[in-house]
């Protein structure tokens, strides 16, 4: 495949199964939590890469509304039909523009801009960097804030000889029913991408394996704030946790936020 294609299709190919993607964070709350404490104090919220409203949909139930930005036109329409489940003051305090981050432009300003849980690694290189920041950069109030959350670069999981397998237990699919499941990882020291392949055997006769692919650009976190600084903006805080903990040698997660730094 080539490296364009490659990188689009890590970009894409995980969020167009909005249930499988549903079923497997629904555990995940914690980073809900925080960027719902952050927004109350809004009335307004820019998200990038709102997918199927796993945050957005909390945010819009705590009074502001939210307007998100995503590329991937299966996890929006999961948001539609999730929305229409909701009351009608709910369903409009959330509007959508489907598109790349890196490009789209709303004419508008929120002083609260949000990009969660590593979309921001689908930026693969300086000049996606670039372009999204530029883009952060005209949708934000002079005083407003950017908050975002990237894994941390896991040294061990990097060092792996490419192709690693690591196999999980089998567990039923929202569409394949059981499935054996296993990652194989393989990272490119130079692009500095992990590419995760996720591969689903299901065991149903007749049902053929297949595979999910997934590129995540590894960040690391100096790297990260010198991106914010050459591009506009000063790295007010960044945490290792939800719950404002510092970041520390055993984090996986970095929570940056951000301002435009005053001229
Ligand atoms: C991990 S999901 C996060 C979705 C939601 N914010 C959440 O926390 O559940 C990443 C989202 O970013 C979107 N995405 C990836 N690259 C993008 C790009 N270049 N422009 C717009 N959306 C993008 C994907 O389609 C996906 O919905």
């Amino acid at each position: 495949m080539n490296r364009d294609r490659e990188l689009d299709a890590g970009a894409r190919a995980h969020f167009e199964d909005p249930a499988y993607y549903a079923q497997s964070y629904a555990t995940r709350k914690d980073d809900v939590a925080y960027y719902v404490r952050i927004a109350k104090k809004h009335d307004r919220v820019l998200e990038y890469g709102i997918g199927n409203g796993r945050i957005a949909l909390p945010i819009a139930r705590g009074g502001a509304a939210v307007v998100g930005i995503d590329q991937s036109r299966a996890m929006l329409a999961d948001l539609r039909a999730r929305l229409k489940r909701q009351p009608a003051e709910l369903q409009a305090r959330i509007t959508t523009r489907t598109g790349d981050m890196r490009r789209v432009r709303l004419g508008k300003r929120f002083p609260l801009v949000i990009c969660p849980f590593n979309t921001a690694l689908h930026l693969y290189s300086r000049e996606h960097v670039e372009q999204w920041l530029a883009r952060v950069h005209e949708h934000m109030e002079p005083r407003g804030e950017l908050v975002l959350d990237i894994s941390m670069p896991i040294l061990e999981d990097l060092a792996d000889e490419p192709g690693t397998s690591y196999s999980m237990r089998p567990f039923v699919h929202p569409t394949a029913g059981l499935v054996g499941y296993r990652e194989i990882f393989d990272y490119d020291r130079v692009r500095q991408i992990l590419f995760v392949s996720m591969c689903f055997e299901p065991k149903t006769r007749g049902t053929k394996p297949f595979m999910v692919p997934l590129a995540h650009r590894q960040y690391f976190p100096r790297e990260f704030e010198a991106l914010l600084h050459y591009n506009g903006f000063d790295a007010t805080a960044v945490h290792g946790d939800f719950e404002g903990g510092p970041l520390t040698q055993t984090s996986d997660t970095m929570v940056w936020h951000a301002r435009r730094r005053k001229k």
